[in-house]
Parts: C-alpha cells; sequence; structure tokens
C-alpha cells in the first residue's frame, strides 16, 4: 500500500498561536505541515512569504510542504528552499517553463511538486510525471480555506494515478481543498495518498488528535 501522509494547512489555525498550533498538529499526528503562499495574482487572496516560512521552520519538526500560488515562481524557489522549504509545489498554469522550474528545485535539493486547478486538464502534467515527487490535484479553486470539496476531481486523480502506475513511477498524489472524513475516502479511493487539511484539522471541535486519526484512518480503509 502507498504510505499515506496527511499534511496540516496552517492557514485554518489561529495565527497569533501559530508555535502552539504548529506543536499540537505535529503532536496529534500530523506528517506535514502545508503553508500555502498566495500573492494576490495568482489567486485572488494574499497570505504569507518566505520570512514566515522561515519562522515556522525553526519550530517544526515535521517537513514543511510549500505550495506555491504565485506568478513567476522561480523567482522565488531558491529563497523558499533556502527558508526551509522540504517539499515545494507549483502550479502547471501560465508556466511555460515548468519542467525547467521542476528540475530546479530539485538541483536545490526538496522534492518538486506539480499543482493543477479544476479547470487544468490532467493532460497538463503527464509529460512532467518523471520529473516529480508529487502531483497535487487541487479538490478546489485555490485562493481559500474552507470552500466546498469539487467531486469531478476525482475523475482527475484516478487518471493521474493510472498513469503513475502504467510507467512504474514512484508519486505521490496530493489532494488539497474540502478535505473531510468523507471526501478524504473518494480521493484515497480514486488513487490520492498525501491529504492536505485545514479547516477539519485545526477548526475541529474534537481536537486535532482525533481529527487527523480519523482523517487518517478513512484514508486508510478506502485506499486502493
Ligand atoms: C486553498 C489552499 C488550501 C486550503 C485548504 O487555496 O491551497 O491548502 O488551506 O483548506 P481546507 O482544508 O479548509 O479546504
Ligand atoms: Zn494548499
Amino acid at each position: 500500500m502507498k504510505s499515506i501522509k496527511l499534511s496540516a494547512s496552517i492557514l485554518a489555525a489561529n495565527f497569533m498561536q501559530m508555535g502552539n498550533e504548529v506543536d499540537a498538529a505535529i503532536n496529534g499526528g500530523a506528517d506535514w505541515i502545508h503553508v500555502d503562499v498566495m500573492d494576490g495574482v495568482f489567486v485572488p487572496n494574499i497570505t504569507l512569504g518566505i520570512p514566515f516560512v522561515e519562522g515556522v521552520k525553526k519550530i517544526s519538526s515535521a517537513p514543511l510542504d510549500v505550495h506555491l500560488m504565485i506568478v513567476q515562481p522561480e523567482r522565488h524557489v531558491a529563497a523558499f528552499i533556502e527558508a526551509g522549504a522540504e517539499i515545494l509545489t507549483v502550479h502547471c498554469e501560465n508556466n511555460p517553463n515548468i519542467h525547467s522550474i521542476l528540475t530546479e528545485i530539485q538541483r536545490l535539493g526538496a522534492k518538486p511538486a506539480v499543482a493543477l486547478n479544476p479547470g487544468t486538464p490532467a493532460e497538463m502534467v503527464e509529460p512532467l510525471l518523471p520529473f516529480v515527487d508529487m502531483v497535487l490535484v487541487m479538490t478546489v479553486n485555490p485562493g481559500f480555506g474552507g470552500q466546498k470539496f469539487i467531486s469531478h476531481t476525482l475523475k482527475k486523480i484516478r487518471t493521474i494515478r493510472n498513469w503513475i502506475d502504467e510507467a512504474r513511477l514512484k508519486v505521490d498524489i496530493q489532494v488539497d481543498g474540502g478535505i473531510n472524513e468523507e471526501t478524504i475516502r473518494l480521493c484515497s479511493e480514486a488513487g490520492a495518498n498525501i491529504f492536505v487539511a485545514g479547516t477539519s484539522i485545526f477548526r475541529n471541535p474534537v481536537g486535532y488528535g482525533r481529527a487527523v486519526r480519523s482523517l487518517r484512518e478513512a484514508a486508510k480503509s478506502a485506499a486502493r
């Protein structure tokens, strides 16, 4: 079975308590910390940048999974890796140099990943599969936490999982947006194995530990 990982998206955490929030998510069992970087151009929202990643790196014992939703990511990948990004994800949309950016990320010592929005066809990432550690299939339109899962994206997860398996590649499929106990099952069944969760961890009344455990159990029980 593919290894299942939960990446806690701190966009849904309490920003005034970030140190405690990161600790609590890791103590609760989260495997990675997911950092959403938005520039107000690639997506409508503005969030966090390089100094923030540097700060979280100092306190996090878990790998930082940094999701860049910015234009011209090639201008910033080196700085994000230096700041502590272990997994660095760039979008394939409007990005004619995506292949060279991904190989550059690898050369700089981080794990390259490519993301695609709900409106982007799976074919956009097929030529990139041999050059990435992970494909991020967005299950909402990027920009904000707390949105509703778009179930049509499941078909795309299945298609990409089949390509990866047919080519005998070792590439993870990550999903991001609207992941809860119910949608995580659907994504896991479709072939995803890394799950970003913001609202369903940080805003879950049952507490982070129980939230992470139930998500993991749900993903495991549906894994193919
Ligand atoms: C959306 C971000 C997500 C977001 C997920 O653009 O990429 O990582 O924080 O939040 P939830 O889990 O609340 O949908
Ligand atoms: Zn994200």
